[in-house]
């Protein structure tokens, strides 16, 4: 857990370095698509803004494996941040050496500066201390609010920590840890958890975590195929990790001894192919999928049944959708959880690319308590993984 919190130290007149993941999508025209990364970044800023600080802000963007690749440059959110503050952001197309120094040392209280993607030097990736103390230079203060990105040891993470005088987590990651720490080590009876996506792998320490601390948990998306083969149903041609069948058994059985119950769609959306406009075959209660046939979304009997145990639950975590989402015409099941889990009475966190924009495009974000910026590092941080961003500012 981190010790220090933004709010228990002076800022005024300092030179601060702000860690964010603004890692957003962008479309092919360089514009960003989602920009819910850099809306959850604002309150730090504004606060170190409005209280006097000089503020240095810094990301990644993409995986461009220190190459400079005008695809992943940060200058698209420079803009966005500057209309959403509705303020100038300085943008400097280095990182470190005497550019990014200049841009730094012209810094008044009050003003903002946003450098090029970290990730663009190959120092950034493999937590190089050079790197890390050449980004240090002259700050005063540093600032982790980048959840998203706190299970990567990289040097604007972890190495750089050793660099500062000062190392202190921001309000959104202190907002992250509060939330997922609720779900991850006391979470109150009642606790469902739904899970999607495609794989079983990437679930599974998550998984082996949850069969301690869920009392429900849902599944959909194509890993409840593999647990359904698993079961002995016949699945045709849906996508299984057929050498993860006997971990499946395990699973349930387990979830079987510790009390935990463990639904899988009992009804599905089955087309031949991934196409929006392909013909669609609802597969009904007891029926098996045909050979040819793949189950692309959970059906409305699954709908049902699971809206029933969200409506019931106290606390609700959902990572993953529940069918083929980006195809419309397999998204229907995704939407309705999302619409579910926003109206239910229950504390709600929802983590993870795929859930968290069904929610916006449901447009019920508003409906959620927490929509976590981490994909990846909810995951980890939900499985009782020590997260290396979290832990750099522990020992800091
Ligand atoms: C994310 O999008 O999950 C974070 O920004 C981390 O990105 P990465 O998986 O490329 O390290």
């Amino acid at each position: 857990m981190a010790k220090k919190f933004l709010k228990d130290v002076a800022v005024k007149g300092k030179l601060v370095f702000v860690r964010n993941d603004f890692n957003v999508p962008l479309n092919a025209a360089g514009e960003i698509t989602d920009d819910t990364r850099i809306q959850a970044a604002l309150p730090t800023i504004r606060y170190l803004l409005e209280n006097g600080a000089r503020v240095v802000c810094a990301s990644h963007l993409g995986r461009p494996k220190g190459e400079v690749l005008p695809d992943c440059s940060l200058a698209p959110v420079a803009r966005r941040l500057g209309e959403l503050l509705e303020k100038k952001v300085a943008f400097c197309r280095e990182t470190t050496g005497a550019g990014a120094e200049k841009a730094k040392a012209a810094l008044k209280p009050g003003q903002l500066l946003l450098l090029e993607n970290l990730r663009f030097h190959p120092g950034e990736t493999r937590n190089d201390p050079a790197f890390a103390a050449e980004l240090a230079a002259g700050i005063e203060l540093y600032v982790d609010d980048a959840f998203g990105a706190c299970h990567r040891a990289h040097a604007s993470i972890a190495e750089i920590t050793r660099h500062v005088p000062l190392a202190v987590a921001g309000m959104l990651l202190k907002k992250e840890i509060d939330f997922l720490t609720l779900a991850a080590q006391t979470p109150p009876d009642d606790y469902l958890v739904i899970l999607g996506g495609a794989k079983i792998s990437d679930k599974l320490p998550l998984l082996k975590h949850l069969l301690g601390r869920a009392d429900v948990i849902l599944i959909g998306g194509a890993m409840a195929y593999t647990f359904l083969k698993a079961e002995g149903m016949d699945v045709g041609a849906s996508r299984v990790e057929n050498d993860r069948l006997e971990l499946c058994r395990d699973i349930r059985r387990q979830a079987g001894e510790r009390g935990v119950r463990f639904l899988l769609p009992c009804d599905h959306i089955a087309a031949t192919k991934v196409e929006p406009n392909i013909t669609v075959r609802i597969i009904r209660p007891g029926e098996g999928i045909p050979g040819e046939m793949m189950g692309l979304d959970i059906g409305p009997e699954t709908v049902e049944a699971y809206r029933a145990e969200i409506d019931r639950a106290r606390l609700i975590f959902w990572n993953g959708p529940m069918g083929v989402f980006e195809v419309d015409t397999f998204s229907g099941g995704t939407t309705e959880i999302a619409l579910a889990v926003a109206a239910a009475k229950a504390t709600t966190i929802v983590g993870g690319g795929d859930s968290v924009a069904a929610i916006n495009k449901a447009g019920v974000a508003g409906g959620i308590s927490h929509v976590s910026t981490g994909g990846g590092a909810s995951l980890e941080f939900l499985s009782g993984d020590k997260l290396p961003g979290i832990e750099a500012l522990t020992e800091a």
